[in-house]
């Protein structure tokens, strides 16, 4: 893959804001398996001259695709590790080995146990030392990269804040390997791997900027919607401390290799009319306009020829001759998009609606990967299409058991012993099963494996939870379906692939219901996470299915989930909420009583709730600052074309 140097004038302008050259794949598991290319490329040219390869490797969600597919070229194609010495970036402090979310259990996990690299050559910060005898640990670990020549490969993730490696924000270009603490956005982060953000340790032994830098090459990898943010600021803006990344802007052989919905901050995809001519359809039309609308905070009716020629549109402009041509245009686009009938209005022509009026009432299907996403992403919408007479139904794809407390849990199973007590005098009172899980809980580590019994309870809480929110709403309690899709239930973080049992109950599902709506979780951030496989089993279901007569008749509507809300020049249907409406969907949300105070993965101190509620106040501001009618809040959908 060339460097940015090496490139053509036509290329060099096409990046010219970016600092470092980006290399943009169609997925996550395409990009990875050209990354550990490179590296089995390296391993063996350093082999065929006997010579050591020295490799810098990182942990965390982004590499776990690369480690995949070396131990698939070391299973099939026979490539050996005999040669390689590994250096891994970073460990937390303290940590033993032992421990699931340990960086030595992960290399294991994912790569060492896997392939034929000598036990001696893998070198992974020690998490056990004691602190004052971190600092010579540090400088050995350096040392001892020198003596076999310097890292010729160094593998990086991005965290959200910014770090390489864990060098938070302020990290100095000379930092060397040393006892860092956490910032608290990575802490948050990585709650999910402890269980809690309680039990998340505050500091880390990482290597350094400096020693990163030494590195002969580095390739950055980068998946999801919810990097794009840091990787334009690192790949475009400024090199600054806060940012440790943009540091990489400074190395002379550095790629970073993206996903799609990672690099979509960057301006040539996101703004692409700012770096060449663009060949105009709708969508880009569209896109520009509000953008141009949000530059001038000025709504589209009042958006001049000069305006578009000013800001770098004027191809845009002479296309269509003139401000007035895109600006009606693209008004009725957007207007066309706001409807109070997600499910079709009755006895109206559906000429400028986004959902047909025919037929009616329709039959709805909502796939929540949890059970409460639903009501967070689309639960004003839910209640009007309940109200408005449609026959709704809620999947609840997964149990969402792990994301219950254990004190829950404690506060139900004394309830079940006080009932046995109080009503039940006669019965084998179950002192023995609540001792049991009682006991369990009280001895549990962070991070161990809850027992069957605790996660059956858990997964009754959250049943019981999205029971009553659905009754509240008005979905009657057999239109409720849980669907605990086993790919889920590893009663750890890491989930299992997704296999053929978990689709074959999508299918089976649809089949039951013949939906003429579907409504699904459209998240392509997070690309290992649940909600992302909550979506595969779906399309692939829908795949399997496109033959049958019916589903010719369904219309598929994705929402976001938690983490980000779609671009509205992607949203072909927003649903208004009024203020009564955005505080139903609030008391529906607060049914899931072990979740209303689930903080947003991506702001520290805020609810999810809270997060979403501003989100649909925000998406509603937006519209009215188009120059559409103005809505106290709004739900937005895409339409995914089957
Ligand atoms: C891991 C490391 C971190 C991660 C970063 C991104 O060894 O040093 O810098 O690379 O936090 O994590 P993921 O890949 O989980 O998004």
């Amino acid at each position: 893959m060339a460097k940015l140097n090496n490139l053509s004038l036509e290329e060099k302008l096409h990046r010219k804001y970016e600092n470092i050259y980006t290399g943009i794949f169609e997925d996550a598991d395409i990009a990875s398996k050209w990354v550990a290319g490179e590296i089995a490329a390296l391993i063996k040219e350093k082999a065929g001259k006997n010579e050591t390869c020295v490799l810098g490797l990182a942990t965390g969600s982004s590499p776990i695709g690369v480690y995949k597919e070396l131990v698939h070229l070391h299973q099939t194609q026979g490539l050996s590790f005999k040669n390689v010495v590994t250096f891994n970036l970073d460990e937390y402090y303290p940590m033993t080995p032992d421990r699931q979310q340990s960086y030595v259990y992960f290399m294991h996990e994912h790569l060492f146990d896997h392939i034929d690299i000598p036990s001696e050559n893998i070198n992974i910060p020690d998490g056990t030392k004691a602190v004052h005898e971190i600092y010579e640990f540090c400088q050995a670990y350096e040392q001892k990269i020198q003596v076999f020549g310097g890292l010729d490969l160094q593998i990086l993730g991005i965290g959200r804040t910014g770090h390489i490696g864990f060098n938070e924000p302020g990290s100095s270009l000379n930092s060397p390997t040393r006892l860092i603490s956490l910032d608290s956005i990575t802490i948050a982060d990585a709650a999910g791997d402890f269980y809690s953000i309680e039990n998340v340790p505050t500091r880390a032994i990482t290597m350094g900027i400096e020693t990163i830098m030494a590195a002969k090459r580095i390739i950055l990898m980068a998946w999801g919607e919810k990097k794009a943010t840091v990787i334009k600021e690192a790949v475009e803006g400024p090199i600054v401390d806060h940012l440790p990344a943009s540091y990489l802007q400074m190395h002379a052989n550095v790629q970073f290799i993206l996903d799609q919905p990672a690099a979509s901050e960057l301006t040539r995809i996101g703004w692409p009319w700012l770096v060449r001519e663009c060949s105009w359809d709708d969508k880009l039309e569209k896109k520009a306009t509000a953008w141009l609308c949000q530059k001038l905070d000025k709504p589209i009716l009042k958006l001049t020829n000069r305006d578009y020629n000013d800001t770098g549109l004027s191809g845009l402009l002479a296309e269509r001759g003139s401000a007035y041509n895109i600006n009606i245009k693209v008004f009725n686009s957007f207007q066309h998009t706001i409807t109070g009938w997600p499910g079709g209005k009755p006895n109206e022509s559906d000429k400028y609606r986004p959902e047909r009026t025919e037929p009616f009432p329709k039959k709805v299907l909502v796939f929540s990967p949890h059970p409460d996403d639903d009501m967070f992403a689309m639960g004003g919408t839910l209640i009007r299409l309940v109200e408005q007479g449609h026959q709704v139904h809620v999947a609840y794809q997964t149990s969402g058991n792990i994301a219950v407390s254990d004190d829950d849990v404690i506060l139900f199973v004394e309830f079940i012993k006080g009932f046995e007590n109080e009503f039940n005098k006669d019965a084998k009172v179950q002192n023995e099963w609540v001792k049991h899980v009682k006991d369990f809980i009280k001895n549990k580590k962070p991070g161990d494996v809850d027992i069957e019994e605790v996660r059956k309870i858990k997964t009754l809480i959250r049943k019981g939870e999205s029971t009553s929110a659905g009754r509240f709403v008005g979905i009657p309690d057999e239109n409720i379906h849980f669907m605990n899709m086993p790919f889920y239930e590893t009663g750890t973080i890491k989930k299992a692939d997704l296999s053929n049992i978990d689709v074959q109950l999508v299918v089976d599902l649809m089949k039951e219901i013949k939906p003429h709506q579907i409504f699904a979780a459209g998240d392509l951030t997070d690309p290992h996470g649940t909600h992302r496989k909550c979506l595969n089993a779906i399309t692939k279901a829908l795949n399997i299915l496109k033959d049958e007569a019916w589903i010719k008749n369904t219309w598929v509507w994705l929402y976001k989930g938690p983490w980000q809300e779609l671009k509205l020049s992607e949203a072909d249907m927003a649903v208004p909420l009024s203020p009564e409406e955005l505080k139903k969907k609030r008391t529906a949300i607060f049914l899931h009583r072990t979740q209303k105070e689930t903080l947003h993965p991506g702001h520290e101190n805020k609810e999810i709730w809270r997060h979403i509620e501003e989100r649909n106040i925000a998406t509603a501001k937006i519209y009215d600052k188009l120059g559409m009618a103005e809505y106290e809040a709004m739900e937005v959908f895409a339409k995914y074309i089957i």
